[in-house]
């Protein structure tokens, strides 16, 4: 059996439109390590239960719905991913995040997800619940302006209809939702180096991530 604490994780966490997810991604290919979007787990199963027609309140139906989805992004085709990437199925994502029960369940599902040669994590919770023992926990911060014109560029290049004010708005309602929640709240570990990258464009955020990293791995 392995020992996933034996295994080196790097979290990346912040709020949506930080720079994340192509930051961890860019890393995780830079150093041949597996990655994890966890975000994309929640937002899998807001689609499944929206699918479903199950209610976004319902936390025991979402539980159980948690235990059985088929979580398996690597094999995800295109049509789910780009759904899953919308505004909307961010939002229900937050929603279904809020329920512990539902938390529990995806937590073991994360963890399955370590394995060797090592993890770079991305969301919310990974540095302060997910993988409390990483080697290295980053947290970056942006301005809700700035994230939200990533956000526009971002959706607009995939074809979405939005507007700069309208993911504004969303995104000020899910900061709210994803810092205020009692369990694993959107906030940087005890322990993290926190990098705000307003103003900054993605070479320059995965420069001063990669300095961190250099200096904690060789
Ligand atoms: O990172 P994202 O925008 O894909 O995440 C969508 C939502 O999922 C986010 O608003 C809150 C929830 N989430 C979470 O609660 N914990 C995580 N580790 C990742 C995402």
């Amino acid at each position: 059996m392995l020992n996933i604490q034996s295994i080196p994780v790097i979290t990346i966490d912040g709020p949506g439109g930080s720079g994340k997810g192509t930051v961890g991604l860019l890393l995780a290919k830079k150093l041949g390590w597996h990655f994890l979007d966890s975000g994309a787990l929640y937002r899998i199963l807001a689609l499944e239960a929206l699918t479903q027609g199950i209610p976004l309140t319902d936390e025991g139906a979402l539980e159980r719905l948690a235990g059985t989805v088929n979580m398996d992004i690597l094999l995800l085709d295109q049509r789910i991913t780009d759904n899953i990437r919308s505004e909307a199925c961010g939002n229900a994502a937050s929603k279904i995040a809020i329920f512990p029960r539902v938390r529990a369940m995806l937590l073991e599902r994360q963890r399955a997800l370590c394995r060797p040669p090592g993890l770079v994590a991305d969301g919310r919770d990974m540095g302060t619940v997910v993988f409390p023992h990483a080697i290295l926990k980053i947290f970056l911060e942006a301005s809700v302006e700035e994230r939200a014109k990533r956000r526009y560029r971002q959706l607009k290049d995939a074809n979405q209809n939005v507007t700069l004010q309208g993911l504004l708005e969303e995104i000020r309602a899910r900061d709210v939702r994803d810092r205020g929640r009692v369990i694993a709240p959107l906030k940087p570990a005890e322990d993290a180096v926190v990098v705000d990258t307003t103003g900054l464009g993605i070479e320059a955020v995965f420069e001063r991530v990669m300095q961190e990293v250099e200096h904690c791995l060789y």
